[in-house]
């Protein structure tokens, strides 16, 4: 019998030991009723009296070290147990998310146009090129279908392209609905250009759409103005800018006067006193055509609109890029 041999294996054994349940497992092994100490003692039983005498000593000796070493251990099992968990420690505070703004102000769009009685629909991002193009009056070999011209749009190995406008739902709803319709359709679309300040190659519009027996321009500026005034929570003059859209006839532009410098002219309005906030027009009859529907009985209107822009008004957010930079310092503001 080795009495150091069987201290420096409990020595060894009770260091590597990290849980209560082999603590117990080790006492029960030196220490318990059918432990090694125990052993020992009915080892020497049976020796001439004075070798018992120093060995018992030794054993005792032996039997104290070991408690000892199993009493230390078992307090730093306790210590640690008090220190990982402090019941009276404030609990740590949830952080909440907040909405996006350009989600903020879609929401806000949709409200403000369903109040008007549209409903809110919404299209493919990946359209077929008939529905983002063809369809709407642009046919094969005009710029805007050119990649690397005005229409910058990106093309997939399939022959589809990454919508490069909401107005690429318009078909689709005509012919899935019978007029009158009152539509809008707010979502992203992607365009193939440089960033900068102003531009980025994904960002959101609002499409609308009403097609029904006496449709015209008098409605469209009514309905934009009503959309403006709501919108901006306040007074707004507008004014309609001839301009041209295929898909439109008479096309017109809806510029804003500057709410910054009240038409004056400033930074903000490039000195012209004016904001272009939008695209709209008298949908062309080939459209409501391509829709299935018979223009001679129909007239429609239209308009698009960037979400972005107007939540850069409104917040008076100076980089178009921020929505897209996950800066949490930046979306914290809303
Ligand atoms: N789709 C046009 C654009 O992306 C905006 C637009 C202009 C939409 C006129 C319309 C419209 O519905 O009638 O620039």
């Amino acid at each position: 019998m080795d009495i150091e041999e069987i201290k420096k294996e409990a020595i060894e054994k009770i260091e590597k030991i990290k849980e209560n349940i082999d603590l117990d497992l080790f006492r029960k092994e030196y220490l318990g009723k059918k432990g090694k100490i125990r052993d020992l003692f009915s080892l020497i039983k049976d020796l001439p009296i004075e070798e018992k005498k120093t060995l018992g000593q030794k054993i005792n000796q032996l039997s104290l070290e070991i408690e000892e070493i199993f009493l230390l251990k078992e307090n730093s099992f306790k210590k640690e147990i008090k220190e990982e968990i402090d019941f009276s420690f404030p609990a740590k505070a949830t952080e909440l998310g907040s909405l996006h703004p350009i989600t903020q102000v879609r929401r806000e769009m949709e409200n403000i146009f369903q109040m008007m009685g549209f409903s809110v629909v919404e299209g493919p991002e990946i359209e077929t090129q008939w529905y983002n193009f063809d369809a709407l009056n642009i046919p094969e070999g005009h710029p805007a279908r050119d990649a690397l011209s005005l229409g910058k749009t990106f093309y997939l190995k399939n022959g589809n392209v990454l919508r490069t406008q909401t107005s690429s739902a318009q078909v689709r709803y005509m012919q899935k609905m019978k007029p009158p319709i009152k539509i809008i359709i707010p979502g992203k679309v992607y365009r193939y250009e440089t960033t900068d300040a102003s531009h980025e190659t994904n960002f959101f519009q609002l499409e609308g759409l009403y097609i029904d027996k006496n449709v015209s321009v008098s409605h469209l500026k009514a309905i934009l103005h009503k959309f403006l005034e709501s919108f901006f929570k306040r007074k707004i003059e507008i004014r309609l800018r001839p301009s041209y859209f295929p898909f439109t006839e008479p096309s017109v532009e809806v510029d804003m006067l500057c709410t910054v410098c009240n038409g004056k002219g400033c930074a903000a309005c490039k000195k012209t006193g004016w904001v272009e906030i939008l695209g709209a027009g008298i949908v062309h009859p080939n459209v409501i055509k391509n829709g299935g529907i018979d223009p001679k009985k129909y007239k429609g209107l239209a308009f698009g609109l960037s979400i972005d822009r107007p939540t850069m008004m409104k917040y008076k957010i100076n980089d178009i890029r921020l929505f897209h930079s996950a800066n949490l310092n930046f979306l914290k503001q809303f």
